[in-house]
Order: C-alpha cells, then sequence, then structure tokens
C-alpha cells in the first residue's frame, strides 16, 4: 500500500522515510503529510489547554509562564481521537513493527520572551528509570502548532547519535531551582535536566555527525527516535513556538514498573490503538 497523503490509510511511512529514520534518528515530514486536520484540530483545543488548571501543567521557573501541558490524549477527546488517525498509526506501526499506544503526551508552549529551553538529553533515560521500560521500541511524533525557525527554539539534533544507545549520564539531585516546594517528578519536566550526558560526550558525537535543527511551517511532523540525543534553545524571539508531542510505544514493550510517576506522565492502560 502506499503511503496516503490525504491521512485516510493506516500504511507505513514510504521505504526512503524509514530508512532515512533508521539512519538520521529522524525525519521531517510537510504539513498535512499523516493527516490534514491535525493542525486545525490541535489549534481548535489549545485555548481550552492552556486555560485548564490541569495538575498535568507544568509553569516555566517564572512561576507564570505555561512550559508543558502533559496526558492530553487522557484528558481531550479531540486530541485522543488525533492519536488515532489511520495515517499516524500507520507509519508509526510500520516504524516499530507492532500495535503501539500512546504512553505519553504533551504540548510544549516555549511561549514568546519567556520559554526556556531543554538542555542536551535523550528521551529513553526516562522511560527506562521512571517506567521501566525495557527496550527503546518508543517513537515520539512532534507537530509543529507554529511555524519553527532558528529563532524561536527549534528541537536540535545530532543526527545519527540513536545508533550509539543510551549514553551514559548523571542523574542530578534534587529539585531544579524554582521548582524546591514541587512534586519529585516535576524534576524531570524543566529547562535543567535531571539526567546529564557529559559534554565532551556530545561534543564528539557532534564533530562527528554535525548538528540539524528541522525548521518548518505549521503542520509540518517531526517524527524522531527516544535515543536521538537532543536539546532546544530558549525562545527569546517575539513569536511561540508550540509543539504538540505523542510518544508511541510498542504494546510488547509496555511499562514494567507502573504507579510510580502520574497517568498523565506514564499511561497506566497501554491498550493496542485502533485507527478510527
Ligand atoms: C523534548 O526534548 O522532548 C522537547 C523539547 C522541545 O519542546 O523543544
Ligand atoms: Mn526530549
Amino acid at each position: 500500500m502506499t503511503h496516503d497523503t490525504a491521512g485516510t490509510a493506516a500504511a507505513p511511512l514510504a521505504p526512503e522515510l524509514v530508512a532515512r529514520y533508521h539512519r538520521d534518528g529522524y525525519v521531517l515530514l510537510p504539513p498535512g503529510s499523516l493527516a490534514g486536520d491535525l493542525l486545525d484540530v490541535a489549534l481548535d483545543e489549545l485555548p481550552s489547554i492552556l486555560a485548564a488548571d490541569d495538575p498535568g501543567r507544568v509553569l516555566e521557573r517564572d512561576g507564570r509562564t505555561v512550559r508543558s501541558v502533559y496526558g492530553l490524549h487522557r484528558t481531550n477527546p479531540a486530541i485522543a481521537a488525533l492519536t488515532r488517525r489511520p495515517a499516524l498509526l500507520g507509519a508509526v506501526r510500520g516504524l516499530l513493527d507492532d500495535d503501539v499506544y500512546v504512553h505519553q503526551s504533551k504540548v510544549n508552549i516555549k511561549a514568546p520572551f519567556a520559554g526556556d529551553q531543554w538542555e542536551w538529553h535523550q528521551d529513553y533515560v526516562y522511560w527506562l528509570t521512571g517506567d521501566g521500560i525495557r527496550r527503546p521500541d518508543l517513537v515520539n511524533v512532534a507537530v509543529f502548532l507554529d511555524e519553527v525557525t532558528e529563532f524561536n527554539g527549534p528541537l536540535t539534533f545530532v543526527p545519527g547519535s540513536h545508533t550509539a544507545g543510551l549514553l551514559a549520564s548523571t542523574d542530578a539531585d534534587g529539585m531544579p531551582l524554582g521548582y524546591e516546594d514541587a512534586p519529585a517528578w516535576v524534576a524531570t519536566l524543566t529547562a535543567d535536566e535531571k539526567f546529564r550526558v557529559r559534554h565532551c560526550v556530545i561534543e564528539e558525537l557532534a564533530r562527528a555527525n554535525g548538528l540539524v535543527s528541522p525548521k518548518g511551517p505549521a503542520g509540518s511532523v517531526l517524527v524522531f527516535h527516544p535515543n536521538i540525543l537532543h536539546c532546544s534553545a530558549a525562545n527569546i524571539s517575539p513569536l511561540r513556538r508550540a509543539m504538540l508531542m505523542f510518544v508511541y510505544n510498542s504494546v510488547a514493550n509496555r511499562p514494567e514498573v507502573t504507579g510510580l510517576r502520574p497517568d498523565f506522565l506514564a499511561d497506566p492502560e497501554p491498550v493496542a490503538l485502533q485507527p478510527i
């Protein structure tokens, strides 16, 4: 079956895109590739997502600006339906060669002037140590809700770094500055990463492989591997950089540790999603 740009077929990505994902650890798809209305649905929902006083909402260090809202596939039916779009499921199932569910979902806002950084990290270390997910058989799908430019804090990858596997990291003890009274799980979601890869390791990989910041118009879809080494800079531009992110996990790779982290960080019901 060929890939359907209208987003109606539960088909895998085209073979050349699959090959690029496995080689580089990411692929950037143009707007409309996986489901034409992803952007419109997400933008319609965004004002109410941001306004809600939700337990999955994380503020920036300033205590005012919304940084992220987690657990949208559990709290927002329209977003939950998006995660089951045939073209999205087809692409992710094809990459993982299994049925999938959403382990985590979030919107990262990066507000103008105030959206803070994400330090260098790999995502998988959090899902291994926090949730007992034994293999990096997960896929991040990030939908750009705004145009992403070099100015508003794009994600920055070391392409191909996922092939190095999980890199050694140090575990920062205690709570980050500005979050001293917050629950412990917040320490994994702020501008100061909990698990830090040594700078000399990041330098070596970047010198060997280069750096890339995928940019594109709103509606672009960035698919990336949980072991790719990445960061993103603060947004001091006057323009917002919001991204909706779904973390799909293979159903054969269900968490072995449950109940330690809130439901909005680690889905407690890992059931294979059916396309709708
Ligand atoms: C992430 O590191 O997973 C997200 C960072 C960002 O939103 O730029
Ligand atoms: Mn990350």
